[in-house]
């Protein structure tokens, strides 16, 4: 039998709630405020905690910090007066599971509370089930743009024409890449990514072309590079707009010739790559600050894939949000939750700085924190509560 735990400093609160909790069956445990609360809280393993905000002692907050520290996976639903519905959100921020208001009603306590402990074990079992599907993602959106995007990349992957595709964070410009790669006749061999911004420049030239043994200090095994890993396939250079004078020097030498040399080798070794680039930056902004070597500029960008951002093509929202409700559900093992058109209307409206990127983290968010269908009034609370 699930058990539930009550901490409030009321007593008619306490009282009513177990009532009708235990006549649905939950056993039920109560503490009269927040210090005695986590004492409980501590001693045993409760399936949910129902928590007042405004309690003696430990407020409900610090509660929800403290049991977070001592157990992060009992799920923890806000109790709520009429003036602190601002804490409520506050709390579902730093990690409560939901809120409800006082007095409750009767349905929506039923429907938070089932939810909660329903999320709470697929979670831990989808953790360790976690699909691991490696065919590429769909490419979701009939706005014009992103049907010349795919009209694009069926023309040019068959080719080893070089493309260099650009676009905000979050566009989905990895995306683009891996279809131009699954498109293309090289599909059977590696695609390979390199994160040009996460390597540090003195190491940027041994993990791309590899190094011999000895050839420096740290250098105790010989190491193949990305470039010699690729061959035969894709080599996806991200955010190239970071990368070191001397080592795009060194790239712009192996398009070139089609050979790299490994870092304290003396000969030279042939490579068989096709080279997609992506940057957030304007490259050629870049070239004019010095930072970005023309040369290598037009060498890269043969092709050029310019993604634009979400708020260029707000008419993909709802099939985004359509197909991202669809695989989150299915991620968490629930059946597939849905929207209301007004809440998807006020996601149209919303001003993106993280793409598509952002659009998914707020669809996994309301999908966690709303009802079976999710409503304007989520959206407001969950995504633009300031
Ligand atoms: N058209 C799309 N349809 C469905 N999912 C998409 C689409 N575009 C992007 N995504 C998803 O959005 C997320 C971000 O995309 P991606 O990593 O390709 O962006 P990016 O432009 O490389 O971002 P960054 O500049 O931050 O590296 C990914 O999870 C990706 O699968
Ligand atoms: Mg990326």
């Amino acid at each position: 039998m699930a058990e539930i735990l009550i901490i409030d400093d009321e007593k008619a609160i306490r009282k009513t709630l177990t009532e009708i909790l235990s006549f649905e069956g939950y056993k039920m445990d109560e503490a009269s405020d927040g210090e005695e609360g986590l004492k409980k809280f501590r001693e045993k393993t409760y399936d949910l905690v129902l928590c007042d905000i405004k309690m003696p002692k430990i407020d409900g907050l610090e509660f929800l910090q403290k049991a977070g520290e001592t157990n992060p996976d009992i799920p923890i639903v806000m109790i709520s007066g009429h003036g602190n519905i601002e804490t409520a959100v506050e709390a579902v921020k730093k990690g409560a599971y939901d809120f409800i208001s006082k007095p409750p009603d009767l349905n929506r306590l039923l429907i938070t509370i089932r939810n909660a402990m329903e999320r709470n074990s697929l979670v831990t079992e989808t953790k360790t089930l976690k699909r691991k599907v490696s065919r590429v993602q769909e490419m979701i959106g009939g706005s014009a743009p992103i049907q010349k995007i795919k009209d694009t990349i069926d023309k040019v992957a068959p080719t080893d024409a070089r493309i260099l595709i650009t676009g905000e964070n979050g566009v989905g410009k990895e995306l683009v890449a891996r279809w131009v790669h699954e498109k293309s006749n090289r599909v059977t061999g590696p695609l390979v990514e390199v994160n040009c911004a996460a390597i540090p420049t003195e190491l940027i030239e041994s993990e791309l072309f590899g190094h011999e043994k000895g050839s420096f200090t740290s250098a105790i095994k010989q190491r193949i590079g990305k470039f010699e890993q690729a061959n035969g396939g894709t080599l996806f250079l991200d955010e190239i707009g970071d990368m070191s004078l001397s080592a795009q020097a060194k790239v712009l030498r192996a398009l070139q010739e089609g050979k790299i040399t490994r870092v304290g080798a003396d000969k030279d070794i042939s490579v068989d790559v096709r080279v997609i680039a992506a940057t957030n930056k304007d490259l050629l902004q870049e070239v004019d600050a010095k930072t970005f070597r023309l040369d290598l500029y037009h060498r890269l960008s043969v092709i050029l894939i310019h993604v634009p951002s979400l708020n260029e093509r707000r008419d993909d929202i709802p099939v985004l949000v359509d197909q991202f409700l669809e695989d989150i559900c299915a991620d968490y093992g629930i059946s597939k939750k849905t929207m209301e058109e007004e809440a998807i209307r006020l996601l149209q409206d919303y001003d993106w700085t993280g793409n598509i990127r952002e659009l998914r983290n707020v669809v996994e968010r309301l999908v966690i924190l709303s009802a079976k269908t999710i409503s304007p009034e989520d959206v407001r609370s969950y995504v633009m509560p300031r």
